[in-house]
């Protein structure tokens, strides 16, 4: 059993802010952004929170399925992965579920940070495979300007503001996941409710370079699949050097590695969908491909995912 995609949608803030914004007043300048990180700009978020943008994206996503015959009745569960949500109870998805008018839904929210997307989708496909569910509607929503220290140059530079959000449907092919967390290490990467985040960037670069590649690995193992049976590889969108570091290290072809951090930096669990999004949206998704999910972050926690559409 695996996901099919049948709708995407997505929500970006219309602040953006490029990197010579940032220089106002950080000690940082748009060379070495890029040079080290390949952003070129974020988008910041001031009035709506998680809940309102995974809305907006949910909107657009249910809009999109509409188009194949699938309404929000259809949905069997709703599922919200952010690590900025600005409302605890009920949660971002029981909200969603109301406003959608998705009765038959359960829905919660869950926090795997930066991996959150492809946990959750996993997840999903997990409760299709016991025959709990069909439908599932799963968002990534992020605030993270919120939560940055903008003093901070080491990391506040990388992240920003948006919300991606794709309906998938059971699908009665060969699937697979794979998830990992390491708690022992989660000092590398952490904030404390209504705290600034603080983030030894060595470390988790040095964590994603070894994990990343591991991880895809093993699940083309899993899938008994060769890398080049693969149509596209969607890594969450951290650093470009990482991408680029992945890329390298397992020799795929670049063009399968589609990549849109230059204009929106690290949206955490909001990247994949996003970049989802935009793939379906420039016509890029095609019926029946093969598409390899890989997130990492904080937790620390790292996953792969197998998706088709
Ligand atoms: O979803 C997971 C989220 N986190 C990540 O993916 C983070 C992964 N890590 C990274 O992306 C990189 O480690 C960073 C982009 C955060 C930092 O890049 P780096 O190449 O590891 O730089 P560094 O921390 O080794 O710093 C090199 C130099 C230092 O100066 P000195 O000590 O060599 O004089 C820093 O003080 O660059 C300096 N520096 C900056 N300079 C200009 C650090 N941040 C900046 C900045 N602008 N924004």
């Amino acid at each position: 059993m695996t996901g099919k995609i049948i709708g995407t949608g997505s929500y970006l803030p219309e602040l953006v802010w490029d990197n010579h914004k940032l220089t106002e007043w950080l000690d940082t300048n748009d060379e070495w952004i890029r040079e080290r990180t390949g952003i070129g700009q974020r988008h910041i978020s001031k009035d709506l929170g998680a809940g309102k943008m995974a809305l907006e994206a949910a909107k657009k996503a249910m809009e999109d399925a509409g188009k194949a015959g699938l309404g929000a009745e259809d949905l069997d569960a709703i599922f919200v992965c952010t690590v900025t949500p600005d409302i605890m109870v009920p949660s971002i998805a029981c909200e969603i579920q109301k406003m959608l008018g998705a009765v038959n839904a359960f829905a919660y929210d869950i926090n795997a940070a930066c991996s959150g997307f492809v946990f959750v989708y996993n997840m999903a496909v997990a409760y299709m495979e016991t025959g709990l569910i069909k439908n599932a509607l799963i968002i990534g929503s992020e605030q993270l300007s919120s939560m940055m220290d903008w003093n901070d140059r080491s990391s506040c530079i990388l992240f920003g503001d948006g919300a991606g959000a794709v309906v998938v449907t059971a699908c009665e092919q060969k699937g697979a996941s794979v998830m990992h967390s390491d708690g022992a290490s989660g000092e590398a990467l952490q904030c404390v409710t209504g705290g600034k985040l603080s983030m030894d960037g060595q470390k988790v670069f040095r964590f994603a370079l070894k994990r990343v590649p591991e991880v895809v690995e093993e699940i083309l193992a899993k899938m008994e699949m060769e890398k080049e049976q693969v149509d596209l590889f969607l890594l969450h969108q951290a650093n470009m050097r990482i991408i680029e570091a992945v890329i390298k290290r397992l020799g795929l072809e670049p063009e399968k590695v589609p990549s849109n951090i230059d204009r929106m930096g690290n949206t955490s669990s909001a990247s994949l969908p996003i970049l989802l999004d935009e793939l379906n949206r420039e016509g890029k998704l095609r019926t029946g491909m093969k598409l390899v999910m890989a997130g990492f972050g904080a937790g620390l926690t790292w996953g792969a995912g197998y998706i088709t559409t």
